[in-house]
């Protein structure tokens, strides 16, 4: 069924309601769900809106591998929370999602079967203490960067979900920094701890952004219909650009000795990932997507009864409700 909904972005609409619905994306306007759009813009959002909701649920699960070991009862507290509105902006998104005509049963389908992607950068281990920094920092980071341009999205749903995910997204890279910053001026071990975690999780941070412009394939669309904002590769520079200085406050360094300051393109230059890398592990072969995907399925079968019991509830209710007439 989904793949059914997403196979194409090739559109048989009718040229001259296209063209009218270009000028109302061109003119600034939002999209609303109930109004007329190009099966291809519909299945864009369901694609990307669906994968990015995966993402905040599947995101719970390398933090929340942290939550019992947190040094103290505030970082316990605080992690939790954090974790708690990861899996309230997967709902948002779900929901943005629903309004395009696809289930959430449908889209969690997807994800399990490996119809759908969830962001890379989940399918990295959580190795220390400092990674929940490191996490916060760059990988809510580097969604930040990401999502505050999306708030101006065409599609009135996504946009307005964007606008509370970003506030709090927020919170989650300042909690991130403030740990990096603990560690950072620790004891030797403890930023050495930093300094480990800023190494693994710099170049799977870049590669969130998607692959380089000339390799994206739904960058042109997407940004013709205002699904998507910037291109990958300006998001990355962005992000570069914003953290270098953030590291060296740290007193860290970035693992890669190609970044420096270019006077002429007013950024840092900086290395490309390693893209085999980065399809490799979209492929379903990173070092953690077995896992990923066994927790994730594992919550759905443990879920089955409640789920049951909710559609049971309602259809009593709908009865009642029907008698009462
Ligand atoms: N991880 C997994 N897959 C990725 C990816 C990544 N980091 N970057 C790109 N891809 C996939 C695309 O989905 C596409 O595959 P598909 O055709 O099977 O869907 C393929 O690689 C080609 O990439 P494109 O550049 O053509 O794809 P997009 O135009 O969709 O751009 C994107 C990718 C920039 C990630 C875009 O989809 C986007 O902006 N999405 C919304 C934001 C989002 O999903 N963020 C998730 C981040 S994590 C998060 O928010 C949780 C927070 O708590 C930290």
């Amino acid at each position: 069924m989904y793949a059914q909904m997403v196979k194409s972005e090739a559109s048989n609409d009718d040229p001259a309601l296209l063209a009218a619905f270009q000028a109302r994306i061109d003119a600034g306007e939002k999209i609303e769900p109930k109004e007329w759009m190009p099966e291809g813009y519909r299945k864009t959002l369901i694609r990307q809106i669906g994968q990015h909701a995966h993402s905040e649920i599947v995101g719970q699960l390398p933090e929340g591998n942290w939550i019992t070991r947190a040094p103290t009862l505030e970082r316990k507290a605080i992690l939790l929370a954090k974790v708690q509105d990861e899996a309230g902006h997967g709902l948002y998104l779900y929901c943005a999602a629903e309004t395009l005509g696809v289930s959430r049963d449908e889209l969690t389908e997807a994800l399990l079967s490996g119809k759908m992607k969830y962001s890379s950068i989940f399918n990295y281990p959580t190795l220390t203490w400092a990674d929940m920094g490191a996490v916060g920092w760059l990988v809510d980071g580097a969604a930040i960067m990401n999502q505050v341009p999306l708030q101006r999205t065409s599609f009135g749903p996504y946009a307005r979900a964007m606008v509370r995910i970003c506030k709090e997204e927020s919170f989650h890279q300042r909690q991130g920094y403030d740990i990096m910053m603990k560690m950072a001026r620790g004891t030797p071990e403890q930023k050495a701890m930093a300094q480990d975690a800023l190494n693994r999780f710099w170049y799977p941070s870049l590669m969130m952004f998607g692959p380089s412009d000339k390799d994206s394939v739904h960058s042109a669309q997407s940004m013709a219909w205002k699904i998507k904002m910037n291109t990958n590769d300006e998001l990355r520079q962005k992000f570069v650009d914003q953290t270098v200085p953030q590291a060296e406050y740290l007193g860290l360094t970035i693992p890669d000795p190609a970044v420096k300051w270019n006077e002429e393109k007013g950024g840092y230059d900086f290395s490309e990932p390693d893209w085999t890398e980065f399809f490799e592990v979209i492929k379903g072969n990173g070092p953690c997507n077995a896992e990923r995907i066994e927790a994730r399925q594992k919550a759905w079968e443990d879920g089955a009864w409640f789920r049951d019991g909710l559609m049971a509830h309602a259809a009593k209710q709908r009865t009642a409700q029907v008698a009462a007439e």
